[in-house]
């Protein structure tokens, strides 16, 4: 077992938890986004950060969703220099998805009422990474992944062209924490609908397995439950 303090707590975890884990597992609210328990971590959004301090080391900031839990670390997961980091990462995140319910809430938790920054165009993606994640851990199929660097960085299908290998289980849609990929049905089929149009080069229509599909994202849905909406 591992022992260490948050919040002036002395908390014992088995070997191997993050420090998110940790806090989850004793009631410790950190917010998170590109946080699910069914994916492995990926420390993209920085909403999670917490302040950890070590024996011998200066105290710093560090993604709560990826760092793993260590004998006698000591953390913080609401002192001043956590709160700013996390209202600042709110706010560039509502700076481009000033629209989506989900960054509002957010926003509202924190406190952020103005925002500092502009951008030119609104994009409800915040480049989570969950979908992509999803189509390739749960799915395995890997239809679409991050592309492109700095601001053209988005989420398409390889050379953004059609994938062959997408099979519209709409699985990037059920996890999507925005909105950002949504279904339409066109002609009797379900696509899985993203708004920017290079996601949805990544889609074909399911053609004679539709009939699969039902039952495919059933599976699907119970696998991205999490553990409280299974309690
Ligand atoms: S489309 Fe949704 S799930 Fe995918 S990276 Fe963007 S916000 Fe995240
Ligand atoms: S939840 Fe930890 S970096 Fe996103």
């Amino acid at each position: 077992m591992i022992h260490l303090t948050i919040d002036n707590k002395p908390i014992e975890v088995p070997e191997g938890r993050t420090l998110l884990e940790a806090c989850r597992e004793h009631d410790i609210h950190i917010p998170t986004l590109c946080y699910h328990p069914a994916l492995e971590p990926y420390g993209a959004c920085r909403l999670c950060m917490v302040e950890l301090s070590q024996p011998g080391r200066t105290p710093r900031l560090v993604a709560s969703c990826v760092y793993p839990c260590e004998e006698g670390a000591v953390v913080k997961t609401k002192s001043e220099i956590v709160v700013r980091s996390r209202r600042m990462t709110t706010e560039l995140l509502l700076a481009s998805a000033y629209n989506t319910p989900e960054i509002q809430a957010l926003a509202e938790e924190l406190g952020v009422k103005e925002v500092r920054f502009k951008v030119d165009k609104e994009n409800a993606c915040v480049l989570c990474g969950l979908c992509v994640r999803a189509c390739q851990e749960i799915v395995g199929v890997s239809a679409i992944s991050v592309i492109e660097r700095g601001i053209a960085k988005k989420v398409a299908a390889p050379f953004e062209v059609q994938s062959s290998r997408c099979i519209g289980c709409g699985t990037c849609v059920l996890i999507c924490p925005t909105g950002a990929f949504q279904f339409e049905s066109v002609a009797g089929f379900q696509y899985a609908s993203p708004q920017e149009s290079a996601h949805r080069l990544g889609y074909y229509h399911l053609g004679s397995e539709l009939d699969l599909r039902p039952n495919f994202v059933k599976d699907i849905t119970g696998l991205l439950r999490t553990p409280s909406e299974e309690e």
